[in-house]
C-alpha cells in the first residue's frame, strides 16, 4: 500500500469514528482562549491515527495539533527539525473543531506526509459527505477517485472565496480588515470553518481562493499539496513560497492568486 493509500485507509477510520460520536454527550475543554476548544473526540482521533501510523510506519516521526498544543512553545523548533527528517506525518485531528461542537457539518481528518520539509503526501477526509480529496507528489491530485482541477477563473469577480475566523485576536483582526477590501471584489465569500475543507474545495475548483491568518501546518499541509498537484498556488500571505512555519496563507487557483495577495496584511508571526 502507498503511503496515500495508508493515510486514506486511516483518515477514514478516525472519520467513521468522528461522525458516529457527533451530537452526542462529549466532554469539551478551553485551549488558548474561550475562542479555541478540543473535544475528547478530537484527542481520541489523534490517538487512533497516531496508533495507525505507528503500526504502518514505526520509523516515522509524527506532529498532531492536540499532542503540539501540550508543547506549544516547542513548535517552531519541531518544525525546524522535521526539515531533517525522512518522514513526518503532520495531523489535524479533527479540523472544524467549532462546527464539530456546535453539531454543523464540515470538519475534517487532515494528514500530511512531509519529507525533509517537504510534502510528499496529503488527504483530506470529510466524513459527513463521505468527501475524501488525496494528492502524491507528482501523480496529481484526486477526489473519491476522480482527477481534479482549480478552476479557470482570472478575475476574483468570477469566484467564490473562502476565509475563517482565527481564534487569536490579532489573526482575526487582519482577516477582517483584508475582508473588507476582498469581499466587494469576489463572487461572494464563505466561511465553512475548516481551513483544511477550503483547501481542497479550492483544489476542486468550487471556490478559487481562500486566505487566513494564524493556521498551523496540520491545518493546511495536506490541503497545500492537494492544491499544487490540482494546478493552484499556494503561498504566505506576502507571495513567499509556502513551507511547513506558514501561518498566514493564500492558496488559489493560480489565476486570482496576485489580485489576493494585493489586500494582504503584513503580519509577524
Ligand atoms: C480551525 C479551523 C478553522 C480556522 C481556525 C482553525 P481547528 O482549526 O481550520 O477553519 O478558521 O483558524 O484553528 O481548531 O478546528 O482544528
Ligand atoms: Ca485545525
Amino acid at each position: 500500500m502507498s503511503y496515500v493509500e495508508t493515510a486514506g485507509r486511516i483518515a477514514r477510520e478516525a472519520g467513521r469514528m468522528i461522525h458516529s460520536r457527533m451530537d452526542t454527550d462529549f466532554s469539551t475543554e478551553q485551549k488558548s482562549s474561550v475562542f479555541d476548544v478540543v473535544t475528547e473526540v478530537d484527542k481520541a482521533s489523534e490517538q487512533l491515527i497516531r496508533q495507525r501510523l505507528k503500526e504502518a510506519y514505526p520509523e516515522h516521526g509524527f506532529l498532531g495539533e492536540e499532542e503540539s498544543f501540550a508543547h506549544a512553545g516547542e513548535l517552531e523548533e519541531r518544525l525546524e527539525q522535521a526539515k531533517k527528517e525522512p518522514f513526518v506525518w503532520i495531523v489535524d485531528p479533527i479540523d472544524g473543531t467549532n462546527n464539530y461542537v456546535q453539531g454543523i457539518p464540515g470538519f475534517t481528518v487532515s494528514i500530511a506526509l512531509a519529507c525533509y520539509g517537504e510534502l510528499r503526501a496529503g488527504v483530506i477526509y470529510d466524513p459527513c459527505r463521505d468527501e475524501i480529496f488525496w494528492a502524491e507528489k507528482g501523480k496529481g491530485a484526486f477526489r473519491n477517485g476522480s482527477p481534479i482541477t482549480v478552476s479557470n477563473a482570472a478575475e476574483l469577480a468570477q469566484t467564490v472565496v473562502g476565509t475563517g475566523f482565527p481564534s487569536k485576536a490579532a489573526n482575526r483582526q487582519a482577516v477582517m480588515t483584508s475582508l473588507q477590501e476582498i469581499a466587494p471584489q469576489c463572487r461572494s465569500i464563505r466561511s465553512l470553518g475548516s481551513a483544511a475543507l477550503h483547501l481542497a474545495y479550492v483544489a476542486s475548483g468550487k471556490l478559487g481562493a481562500f486566505w487566513e491568518y494564524g493556521l498551523n501546518a496540520w491545518d493546511v499541509a495536506a490541503g497545500v499539496l492537494i492544491i499544487e498537484e490540482a494546478g493552484g498556488r499556494v503561498t504566505d500571505t506576502l507571495g513567499n513560497p509556502y513551507q511547513l512555519s506558514v501561518k498566514h496563507i493564500v492558496g488559489s487557483n493560480g489565476g486570482v492568486h496576485d489580485a489576493l495577495l494585493k489586500p494582504m496584511i503584513p503580519l509577524g508571526l
